[in-house]
């Protein structure tokens, strides 16, 4: 068999690892890959916003399967694309990654059929959002309609923060089209989990829950970026909150896709805030998590590709999908000064991995037989262990054997995950 991914970060390189466990898989090619998945894959230069070249590479090498990881190539109708040319394929198409590519469509459908999430009002002109915002209660939360490289959710403490952030969306458009219309929301309170999940539109798998740490700096400071590290489990998110979540939350999002004849299929990840009121979703995600799929995969027991193809042939009904018990710590490697402005190409050594020990790479290029650094997250270095404590032990004694001079991680990658086992 021969297996396309299209993204090239440290997503891509723990999805193509996993992969690899299958053994009927020939040869994976991802594109673009990097610099750090080249040795895992055959990376091929092809973007993953360029649809057409995407469809073009899989008729031509006759792939057998494809994987569409990132959410650009998702909304842009990638896996519409490639089923077009009878390639099967893990993802959502374009009519169902608008579950993430519009927050608009997101937060009408949950309102249309009751699944619980923070208040909200929708505005396209920016004077109505003006006035309404100064009798909005703050803290108070602008969210950009459309995709915004994770960039488009503006958390404000004060009115006129809020409307600096109207202001930069639908009048500056910092974010372009995608900001032509906001969201406004109601603030929540309480833990965040991250919950991906299997569909194939009929049965719902959700995988071992999740916490990402969005903040640059030790302590959840500094500004948001992509995700400086995560742990699995979440301690956060017990029995009783994923029964009432997979009730409330997880299959009423699966058939209300149905009901809108936009099934969905792939990777569903539902957001979470576990507010005093209950489980409410802040975001849905047409795709796996980055970096919350380093941590999920390693703990998955069940093959991997199997799932896939049973999700994309809508049998994953047949499929019994177990997660180990153990506990997984991702701390990630930046470029110092990320996600501000920060250089890349220096030289970059990566650990050697014992069993258990993984080292996704997000961010390099090749030149020659050396690996340089190139992007804003570099590695994602990960660690499994029975209990979550030494997970991160592990994953820090890896983490710090990293060859890369402006290498910058976060100290308290699951600090706060063990507190709350402690406090339990
Ligand atoms: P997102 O880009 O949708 O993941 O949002 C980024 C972060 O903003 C989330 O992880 C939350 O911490 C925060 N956030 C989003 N929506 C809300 C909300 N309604 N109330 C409080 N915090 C929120
Ligand atoms: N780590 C959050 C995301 O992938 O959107």
């Amino acid at each position: 068999m021969k297996v396309m991914v299209v993204g090239g970060g440290g997503r891509e390189h723990a999805i193509i690892k996993k992969l690899k466990e299958n053994k009927t898989i020939e040869e994976i090619y991802a594109l673009p890959g990097n610099g750090g998945i080249a040795a895992d894959a055959v990376c091929v230069n092809i973007g993953a916003k360029d649809i057409a070249g995407i469809a073009a590479f899989a008729k031509e090498n006759k792939i057998d399967f494809a994987v569409v990881a990132p959410d650009d190539p998702l909304v842009l109708g990638a896996v519409d694309a490639l089923e077009g040319e009878g390639i099967p394929c893990f993802g959502p198409n374009k009519r169902a990654a608008i579950i993430e590519g519009s927050k608009i469509f997101s937060k009408n459908l949950m309102k249309k059929y009751g699944i619980p999430t923070a208040e909200y009002e929708v505005f396209e002109d920016m004077d109505a959002a003006l006035s309404y915002l100064d009798k909005a209660p703050v803290p108070t939360v602008v969210k950009a309609d459309g995709l915004a490289l994770g960039k488009g959710v503006v958390v404000a403490q004060t009115r006129e923060e809020a409307k600096r952030a109207v202001k930069e969306m639908m009048q500056d458009r910092k974010f372009g089209e995608s900001g032509a219309r906001i969201v406004i929301e109601e603030f929540l309170t309480g833990p965040e989990v991250s919950v991906l999940s299997f569909t194939d539109g009929e049965t719902l798998v959700p995988m071992v829950s999740s916490m990402d740490h969005k903040r640059a700096h030790d302590g959840d400071e500094g500004p948001n970026t992509g995700g400086m590290g995560t742990v699995a489990p979440n301690p956060y998110y017990t029995k009783e909150i994923a029964e009432e979540c997979m009730k409330s939350i997880f299959l009423p999002t699966m058939h209300a896709m149905n009901a809108e004849n936009r099934t969905f299929k792939g990777c569903l990840y539902f957001g979470l805030m576990l507010t005093p009121k209950g489980p409410k979703v802040i975001e849905y995600n047409c795709r796996f998590g980055d970096p919350e799929t380093q941590v999920v995969l390693p703990l998955l027991k069940t093959d991997l590709f199997t799932i896939m193809q049973a999700v994309a042939a809508g049998r994953l009904k047949d499929v019994k999908v177990e997660f180990s018990a153990g506990h997984a710590c991702c701390v990630v490697v930046a470029s110092e000064g990320y996600p501000v402005s920060y250089k890349s190409g220096f030289a970059l050594t990566l650990p050697t991995c014992g069993a258990g020990e993984y080292v996704f790479v997000a961010g390099a290029k090749r030149e020659g037989d050396k690996l340089l650094s190139a992007g804003g997250r570099v590695l994602g270095v990960t660690a499994t262990a029975e209990d979550l404590q030494t997970a991160v032990a592990r994953a820090y004694r890896l983490a710090k054997q990293v060859g890369l001079e402006n290498g910058y991680m976060r100290a308290d990658i699951g600090q706060r995950a063990l507190r709350a086992y402690r406090e339990k």
